[in-house]
């Protein structure tokens, strides 16, 4: 019996997904061994990848003026990688500071000795809103902005236009959770093991202007033209991961593409912010304008309150309920894959828990 699963990375994946896994793993289409034990150069691998890109164009709507790669090192690789080949001497990595992720990431610029300016922050109100005016610096390179905040649950309602300015995304969080004007963007990443597969790719989506600005001298590893010039296979890329994202992006365009999804995602998470919308027991921390549709953290009327609804909520099979370490209190992530039957459990146990417990 599969449980309930509301882990905020790895996470769930779709049940239809993982059985089609399962069915091909051993011997894939008759070929006669597993993706896993495939050459990352053979043609039938080749077929995999290009279908995995070619969905992620689809879905996204993207033009030609894009770039598709596959990276390692998860997103946070991509906080060091990104200054490093786009910012220039004498140029300023500008960033939004929405919490832990937007603070790891503009700490990289500086680690690498970048000029690094925020443009704005949340920091004033604990992180529970997303700055709606940003003040660039002068000779930005790029604002990057993290468009999910995975632990404090904001997540950017509309697409910033920064005209001329590169806009960075980092959107581990809520890549493909709802439709995007992509043009608004310079470079896309996202580690993929939120919404689109297991862990171990990163998804990187950049503007083919940006290519022409990347610092050439770089290790040959760190330059992101490396890996777009040989089309993510410089070196062996992540690739059972890169097959399980084709086989979930090809769920998510079954499933109707982005706009279907979205609708989805905002009936799922309707269940858990009516309930805090209407209760004096259970608290969310975000404002309501900028809450996320993919990680909801709560809190209840007191921390030992919340140890015994982590508790019951792990016996009757709902896990991964405990808010991030370092906020603490509870949090629900509701990524594509978590199927509404999961959120209408909690959602049930929720009430019931209250009229129990307040
Ligand atoms: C928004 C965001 N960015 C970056 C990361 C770091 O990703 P990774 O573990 O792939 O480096 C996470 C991980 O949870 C995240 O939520």
């Amino acid at each position: 019996m599969r449980v309930h699963n509301f882990s905020a990375g790895p996470a769930v994946l779709p049940e239809e997904v993982l059985a089609e896994i399962q069915r091909d793993l051993v011997d894939y289409k008759g070929y006669g061994l597993s993706v896993m034990e495939m050459s990352h150069r053979s043609a039938v691998y080749q077929g995999i990848i290009d279908d995995t890109i070619a969905s992620v164009k689809e879905i996204l709507n993207l033009s030609d003026d894009y770039e598709v790669i596959f990276l390692q090192g998860g997103a946070s690789s991509q906080f060091y990688m990104i200054p490093l080949n786009f910012c220039a001497d004498g140029q300023v990595a500008n960033y939004v500071n929405t919490g832990t992720w937007a603070a790891k990431a503009l700490k990289e610029a500086k680690n690498i000795g970048k000029k690094m300016h925020i443009a704005a922050s949340s920091e004033d109100k604990d992180f529970t809103y997303i700055p709606k005016e940003n003040i660039l610096s002068e000779n930005p390179a790029y604002l990057h902005i993290t468009t999910n905040n995975t632990i404090r649950g904001t997540e950017y309602k509309t697409d910033l236009d920064l005209g001329e300015i590169p806009l960075i995304a980092d959107m581990s969080s809520n890549i493909m959770s709802k439709p995007i004007d992509v043009k608004k963007y310079a470079m896309i990443y996202a580690g993929a093991q939120k919404n689109i597969g297991p862990a171990g790719a990163v998804l990187a989506i950049i503007r083919k202007d940006m290519v022409a600005k990347i610092n050439p001298n770089l290790p040959t590893m760190m330059n992101y033209k490396t890996h777009i010039d040989k089309d993510s296979m410089f070196n062996t890329p992540p690739t059972f991961s890169i097959y399980v994202i084709g086989r979930v992006l090809n769920w998510i365009k079954q499933k109707g593409g982005l706009e279907a999804i979205e609708k989805m995602n905002i009936e799922k998470a309707n269940y858990l912010y009516n309930i805090l919308d209407s209760s004096n027991f259970y608290r969310g921390t975000v404002v309501p304008e900028d809450r996320s549709l993919m990680n909801i953290p709560f809190r209840l009327p007191t921390e030992d309150l919340e140890k015994k609804f982590i508790a019951e909520t792990a016996r009757k099979g709902m896990l991964n309920l405990k808010g991030h370490r370092s906020v603490g209190g509870c949090r629900a992530s509701f990524y594509n894959s978590l199927p509404m039957e999961s959120a209408q459990t909690l959602a049930e146990f929720m009430l019931e828990f209250e009229k129990k417990n307040s």
